[in-house]
């Protein structure tokens, strides 16, 4: 005689491997990258801490390439490259100058890892004594049109060190168009644009405006980057960039924003990358360091959790740490 009886869920997680066989979300290798913060500096072998990112350096071109060795050792494939120019000026000349110092650490690490997968960061803000993403008009506001071909130029001056994907994240408007035409008008119609679509205008960058001494000198960067509060928005600013020739798009920060991660998985077939940013590595970091919580299961929840979301590439600081635990 059959009687009724209630979902038993439980079932499925009775032992381990039963909970290994049904696990939908995994993370592995393929799916992180590494950012690094490298600093234009004689001293090749410069190591500095980043105070509100523990276990974060800035780092000179030697310190830099050695670093990446070992994660590449432990399987690391790919790293998103951050510049700490010696100059900054008004038009931030180091961020496209043909010896400036992301163009350096690009040809450098591809000489030293021929296989390592480098994505650079295109934006102005550490480049600029003003530390805002773009130039300025004399009334002090960031000006659109002008900056685009200072950020194509930068991405050129990427691809031709050797970058293998550009990654514009300064939030103007028709930067990954301008990019594109002026790559594929130079022979570099190969090389991909990951962009930085969906980016907000977000307090949990504040470490990382530590890290690349980026901060703006006045007011914020809310005239470019979206309002929190926005999901239909970052519909909008997906289409465009896919429109002009976005090969795979960004959502940053990461954690707070699944909801829009997973509307966008809905909604379009490129690769979506999620950035797991400085604030959100901060946290755990200093709750795990205060013995509050257990740093090797939030950081693997958390990431399965954005994988989960939506994300085919996580971009986190745990990275290094992450290809540690999962080799466990
Ligand atoms: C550059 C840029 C920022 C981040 C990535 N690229 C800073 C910002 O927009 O203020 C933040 C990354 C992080 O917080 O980890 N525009």
């Amino acid at each position: 005689m059959h009687t009724f009886d209630f979902h038993r869920g439980r079932r499925l997680r009775r032992t381990a491997v039963i909970r290994d066989l049904v696990r939908e979300t995994i993370i592995t290798r393929h799916d992180l990258i590494m950012p690094y913060f490298v600093v234009e500096t004689a001293d090749e072998s410069f190591e500095k801490p980043i105070g509100a990112m523990p276990g974060q350096f800035q780092l000179g071109l030697g310190a830099l390439s050695a670093r990446v060795g070992r994660a590449v050792a432990k399987g690391l494939q790919a790293a998103l490259l951050f510049g700490l120019p010696a100059k900054k000026d008004e038009r931030a000349s180091g961020a496209y100058a043909a010896n400036g110092i992301v163009q350096q650490a690009v040809s450098r690490l591809k000489a030293d890892y021929p296989d390592l997968c480098v994505v650079t960061d295109v934006c102005l803000c550490e480049y600029t004594s003003h530390g805002h993403c773009g130039m300025l008009s004399a009334a002090g506001e960031v000006q659109n049109d002008p900056t685009l071909d200072l950020l194509a130029a930068t991405a050129l001056s990427h691809a031709k060190a050797g970058a293998d994907i550009v990654a514009p994240s300064d939030m103007m408007d028709g930067r990954v168009g301008a990019i594109r035409i002026t790559l594929d008008e130079n022979g570099f119609s190969h090389i991909p644009v990951m962009s930085y679509a969906v980016k907000y205008a977000s307090s949990f960058y504040g470490p990382f405006r530590e890290a690349a001494e980026s901060a703006p000198a006045f007011g914020d960067r809310k005239s470019y980057q979206m309002d929190p509060a926005n999901a239909r928005e970052a519909m909008r600013e997906a289409a465009a960039d896919l429109a002009e020739g976005a090969d795979m798009l960004m959502v940053k920060p990461a954690l707070p924003y699944l909801d829009i991660l997973h509307a966008l998985r809905q909604s379009c077939d490129v690769p979506l990358a999620a950035y797991h940013v400085s604030g959100e590595y901060s946290m755990l970091k200093a709750a795990a360091q205060n013995g509050w919580i257990d740093e090797k299961r939030t950081v693997m929840e958390s990431v399965t959790a954005i994988k989960r979301a939506g994300a085919d590439l996580i971009i986190t600081y745990f990275a290094e740490d992450i290809l540690d635990y999962i080799r466990e």
